[in-house]
């Protein structure tokens, strides 16, 4: 009895251990299938469709409390007719680059991503000062495909650019077929010399305001209407000529620090072009160094009154001196700057004088200056135009502008490690050589 009790009790025990394993197992084996099934939830967060809870709720960012206004056509007048005529004291002869003894005539080539009044004020300036329209080359890299061609996008749309309106002031478009990034825009434009065989090009920004030496400029132009005056276009060409005849490894001639370019693609094909590695700030270091260091020359030069601009001109037929419109911008994120609009206000009855208005407009362009180089921000205008939602290949500005601030801090990343050395001094802080690329230790 005691035995089959015993036995009884030991079969009981048996069973209640190996129920008990049984049911660690399974526990343990539930927790193991919880834990992938979360593991899974973390690593593909954005594809989990719901869960225990419910759907997943993304956390939003705080509405602005501001919303810049909609920018406004700064050319209505294009969409109806036809450009007015320039200044007639800055009016190009007509082959006027042949005296030069020039093989091409100079090209301009200005790129454009997004900002379209700063782009139309940039080439309407350039036109105004002498540059012949059929000698520049708007370059859409926006990355909207045909659709800026195609006239899909509205004007609020931050990478509209108005074909229409360029073509009725005579200027090239070329499109890069995707988007690029500052780098790998200017090999672009190295590439461009080959194709249109370009011994040398011209390349400026499109946030400049370009005005010629209206007001006559000692040992270079006497004053508009005067005998003997240059315009910016003239200037251009003078310095090209002379640097052809005079220096046999140019590089490069800087007018107005950079804002205009004269390029020479033999130097740039030397140094194997721009680092794509490096997208934005700081490949400028870059390549100008390495042109330096393969002795390349660099030299500046004057050719006009070049502004670095935030904003545009609230009416761009003041650049084609019309006496009916006051020089004077408006301050995309209000409030608006009120000294300079009454500045401009009060000049409104002498603008009838050539020189005078070319002062009003000098005058417009410094405050443009201070206004992108104060405290109203750098590059306010790059959130400029808010639409564009729903239209073709459209991107988020705001987002657009977060993303370079990304790729231009890792741009600067790849030059300290390809230098070895943090600042834009390479040769004489560094102390390095075009051979010292990637080959060298951090210095710091
Ligand atoms: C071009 O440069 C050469 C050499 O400096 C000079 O002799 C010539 O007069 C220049 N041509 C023009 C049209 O200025
Ligand atoms: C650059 O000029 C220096 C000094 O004249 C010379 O030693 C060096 O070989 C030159 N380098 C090139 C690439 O021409």
């Amino acid at each position: 009895m005691m035995v089959i009790l015993r036995s009884r009790h030991l079969l009981y025990q048996t069973a209640l251990f190996f129920s008990i394993v049984i049911l660690v197992v399974i526990a343990l084996r539930t927790s193991t299938v919880q834990d992938s099934i979360s593991r899974f939830k973390a690593n593909h967060a954005d594809t989990v469709l719901g869960d225990d809870e419910g759907t997943p709720h993304p956390k939003y960012k705080p509405t602005p409390s501001y919303t810049p206004p909609a920018i406004t056509d700064p050319f209505p007048a294009l969409a109806t007719s036809t450009p007015p005529p320039i200044p007639s004291y800055n009016v190009p002869e007509k082959d006027g680059w042949k005296k030069y003894g020039l093989s091409v005539a100079p090209p301009l080539v200005i790129g454009f991503t997004r900002s379209w009044p700063m782009l139309l004020q940039a080439v309407v300036s350039y036109i105004t000062a002498g540059w012949p329209p059929e000698q520049i080359y708007v370059v859409e890299n926006t990355g909207m495909q045909q659709a800026n061609a195609r006239g899909q996008l509205s004007l609020q749309h931050p990478w509209y650019l108005g074909h229409a309106a360029l073509k009725k002031l005579g200027v090239h478009i070329i499109q890069t077929p995707v988007l690029l990034t500052f780098a790998q825009l200017q090999n672009f434009y190295l590439s461009l010399s080959y194709t249109h065989e370009w011994p040398y090009y011209f390349w400026s920004h499109m946030d400049v305001l370009a005005l010629g030496h209206e007001n006559g400029f000692e040992n270079l132009t006497p004053r508009a209407g005067e005998p003997g005056y240059k315009t910016l276009y003239t200037l251009s060409l003078e310095e090209l000529n002379r640097t052809l005849a005079t220096d046999d490894r140019w590089g490069l001639r800087f007018f107005a620090y950079d804002h205009l370019t004269l390029q020479n693609p033999r130097a740039i094909e030397d140094i194997n072009g721009w680092d794509t590695l490096i997208p934005y700030y700081m490949t400028d270091c870059d390549t100008y160094t390495r042109l330096h260091m393969r002795n390349w020359s660099q030299v500046d030069a004057n050719c006009g009154v070049i502004t670095d601009t935030s904003v545009a001109l609230d009416n761009l037929l003041a650049l084609y001196r019309d006496p009916k419109v006051t020089p004077k911008f408006t301050d995309p994120n209000p409030p608006p700057p009120k000294e300079d609009e009454e500045r401009t206000k009060q000049r409104r009855e002498v603008l009838t004088d050539p020189v005078e208005y070319w002062k009003s407009l000098i005058r417009v362009a410094d405050s443009m200056f201070h206004y992108k180089h104060g405290d109203r921000g750098r590059n306010t205008w790059q959130a400029g135009q808010h639409g564009g939602q729903g239209e073709p290949f459209y991107y988020d500005g705001a987002g657009f502008t977060e993303a370079l601030e990304v790729l231009t801090e890792a741009g600067k990343e790849v030059y300290r490690r390809k230098w070895g050395h943090r600042d834009c001094d390479l040769v004489k802080g560094g102390g390095l050589k075009f051979e010292d690329q990637w080959r060298v230790l951090p210095d710091w």
